[in-house]
């Protein structure tokens, strides 16, 4: 597989298969992620991987805990909040998409909160992973948390592993320290659920679009 392959094969995935990933084999995708590019190279990226018995009991607390109306505290503002214009339609559009391949409208309410409560489960994945940050860098350098969230993403491509980029996993950074190690003084950007995929579940064909190339890119001679 070249570098264009696992560009165009990566896609997120939300049902998986419950055979955990090798654990050599997601050192060793780590191990070639710390050779993403950073700014100064700083390579402010910590990841916190959780698998097993530990995994259980965070979805547990996760998920009793959200049950229960536990409101999400991420330590930096999450994404897709205060979105204008275009940006918000294919917001929209992508919800449109992710809960119209699931038989959901817009309007059962019920059934899109429960479709998302799966993020506090991890799709099902039987690894998810934490990307923190110190919190008082500056948030350029988020830049380089994301730079090393893609290459994992790639790298799992290249291996068959399927992933899930979740920034919903950074509402609850005080539940999720109670069960994985985050330096202190990082804040959570986001989690990565990861896992082999489960090709015949219906979660898995939303496929999202993209803009066409002249929209978001201009060439000056
Ligand atoms: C930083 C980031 C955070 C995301 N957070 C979530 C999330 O919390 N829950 C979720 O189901 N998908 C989440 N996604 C997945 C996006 O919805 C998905 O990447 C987008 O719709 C494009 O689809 P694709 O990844 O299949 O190409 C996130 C993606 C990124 C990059």
């Amino acid at each position: 597989m070249n570098v264009t392959e696992a560009v165009m094969t990566r896609a997120t995935i939300r049902g998986f298969k419950p055979e955990p990933v090798p654990e050599d084999v997601i050192r060793e995708v780590i191990e070639t992620a710390r050779h993403a590019p950073s700014n100064g190279n700083t390579q402010p990226w910590y990841i916190s991987v959780v698998s097993g018995e530990a995994r259980a009991k965070l979805e547990k607390a996760i998920f009793e805990g959200a049950a229960k109306g536990l409101k999400p505290h991420p330590q930096w503002p999450p994404g897709g909040i205060g979105l204008q214009g275009i940006y918000k339609e294919r917001q929209y559009a992508c919800a449109d998409r992710y809960y119209g391949t699931m038989g959901i409208q817009r309007h059962e309410k019920e059934k899109r909160e429960e479709l998302s409560m799966r993020n506090w489960k991890f799709f099902g994945a039987p690894h998810a992973a934490f990307l923190s940050m110190p919190n008082y860098m500056h948030r350029a350098h988020a830049l380089d948390l994301g730079i090393f969230l893609q290459t994992v993403m790639l790298l799992f491509v290249e291996r068959g592993i399927a992933s899930c980029p979740q920034g919903a996993l950074a509402a609850f950074p005080d539940v999720v320290r109670k069960f994985v190690h985050i330096p202190e003084g990082n804040a959570i950007l986001c989690g990565l659920s990861f896992g082999y995929e489960d090709v015949g579940a219906q979660i898995n064909k939303a496929k999202m679009d993209r803009e066409p190339l002249e929209n978001i890119a201009s060439f000056s001679p």
